[in-house]
């Protein structure tokens, strides 16, 4: 890739940079009337929507407040868009393929709002402080008035001081995005270079390239799932679970750092675990030249297909990005994510209890949604014969986010010392719903959806 020669004007601000804003409000509207709704949207609050050239301007005035938009089947339909995207699970929505995700059957653990299904769209909000966004989501929806009724919202944030940039269970998160031929300016070591067309529809790479309608291109698909985090559940588990070394030389406090670190693939500073197996770096962790270069290969006498000393093949990262473990296929998303709800309090950690909600906003764009976070969620974290060809036929779940219908869920590999040990898990992570929507291009939000 030698730069952009995507039409970064033409494409919405959070789908291949993310709007990056430490809060950002997910607000989820089901439309009434929709003259009412195309008349607002063209004329008053298109001019807000933050394309990715405003984002990536470097001599613009900062933006204060970033709206992105997206909608679903139904809201699609309700704004007498008819055509047919062509993604089958776009098209059926999150909620009919809940138990498919893994979710506990008939969405018991989904917030009401989002498992009644009646969601037509939602605006992403960013902004540094949370009254600039109430500002705007304020206009926006006397703008609207009657046009829309409110159906959810979930206000994220970012963790502050030595927090920052970490998720809520302490771990530093949005480090491996893949680069986007014909957006980005260069290509990390480590990074995957994909084509445009698995995150935007309608370009090269996409699979249906030139069978979508014409308007949706520059689009994407936008999965958006809300996902409880249990942190001092977490966080008790791997202190009752710690490793041991053979010279028991850990202590139970390093012996738990370090089966979290085996469950994620990386330390909490960031650092992968197959670079730094048994100790962090907190150097390499926040060194984006270093920080993503490996591959879980490693020259003779290791063996990539029978050696778990550094990276369990369960791990989170290496579940959701098997690098040399299996040719890419076009299974990479775009992360926009962002944690939801305080802290967890020090009466929580001593309790070993939640007490209140927390967790991530979780977001990805993808041109086709069985390619991307579906595929990752279903085909890899969800099934424990994944990734296939190594010594150990069943690497287990995801031990972070991988699901089976609520019941029990294992993990192999975490014992560097006894890879074949079992650990028996619970859900540390736990779905709260979403929806899929698809995010058009800037032209097409005038034109079909606005016309
Ligand atoms: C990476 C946490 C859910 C896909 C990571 C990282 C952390 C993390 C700490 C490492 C930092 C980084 O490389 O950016 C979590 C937590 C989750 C969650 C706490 C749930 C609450 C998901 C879901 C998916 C996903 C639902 C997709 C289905 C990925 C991918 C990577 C990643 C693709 C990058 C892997 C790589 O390229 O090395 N996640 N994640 N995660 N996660 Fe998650």
């Amino acid at each position: 890739t030698n730069g952009t020669f995507l039409p970064v004007d033409d494409i919405q601000g959070d789908i291949l940079i993310g709007m990056k804003k430490p809060k950002q409000l997910f607000f989820f509207y089901q439309i009434n009337d929709a003259p009412m709704f195309k008349a607002v949207l063209r004329r008053l609050i298109y001019p807000f929507i933050t394309s990715t050239s405003q984002l990536i301007c470097t001599t613009c005035p900062p933006i204060k407040v970033m709206l992105n938009v997206a909608w679903n089947a139904p809201g699609l339909k309700k704004l007498n868009v008819f055509d047919d995207l062509l993604d089958p699970h776009f098209n059926l929505g999150q909620v009919a393929d809940a138990d498919a995700l893994g979710d506990v059957p008939g969405r018991k653990t989904w917030v009401p709002p989002l498992a009644a299904n009646k969601t037509h769209g939602v605006f992403l909000i960013a902004s540094d402080d949370d009254a600039a966004i109430l500002a705007l989501l304020n206009q926006i929806t006397t703008w609207l008035g009657t046009s829309i009724t409110e159906i959810y919202r979930l206000s994220g944030a970012h963790r502050t001081g030595a927090m920052e940039g970490h998720e809520h269970f302490g771990f530093l998160d949005g480090i491996s995005q893949p680069a986007v031929a014909g957006f980005a300016t260069s290509v990390m070591p480590g990074q995957s270079l994909i084509f445009p067309g698995t995150i935007l529809t309608n370009v090269l790479g996409d699979p249906n390239l030139g069978a979508r309608p014409g308007w949706t291109k520059h689009g994407s698909f936008l999965a958006f799932r809300q996902l409880q985090q249990f942190v001092p559940e977490f966080d008790q588990y791997l202190l009752n679970n710690a490793l041991n070394d053979p010279s028991a030389s850990l202590t139970v406090a390093q012996g738990a750092e370090l089966l979290g670190a085996r469950m994620v693939g990386r330390w909490k500073s960031g650092a992968p675990i197959d670079l730094h197996p048994l100790v962090d770096n907190p150097a390499v962790g926040a060194d984006p030249n270093q920080n993503n270069n490996f591959d879980f290969n490693h020259p003779l006498p290791f063996n990539i297909n029978t050696d778990q000393k550094r990276c369990p093949w369960s791990a989170h990262i290496r579940k959701t990005n098997p690098r040399a473990d299996q040719p890419s296929l076009g299974n990479h998303i775009m992360r926009a994510g962002i944690p939801y709800g305080r802290d967890t309090t020090k009466a929580e950690f001593k309790a070993n209890k939640t007490r209140t909600e927390r967790g991530l906003a979780f977001v990805s764009y993808q041109s086709v949604i069985d390619n991307g976070y579906r595929f990752q969620q279903k085909a890899w974290a969800n099934d424990i014969n994944f990734v296939p060809g190594k010594s150990d036929p069943t690497p287990g779940h995801d031990p972070i986010f991988g699901q089976n219908g609520g019941s029990t869920r294992f993990s192999s590999g975490l014992d560097p010392w006894n890879p074949a040990k079992d650990f028996k898990l619970k859900d540390f992570v736990v779905s709260r719903g979403g929806e899929y929507f698809f995010s058009p291009s800037m032209s097409a939000i005038l034109n079909p959806i606005a016309l």
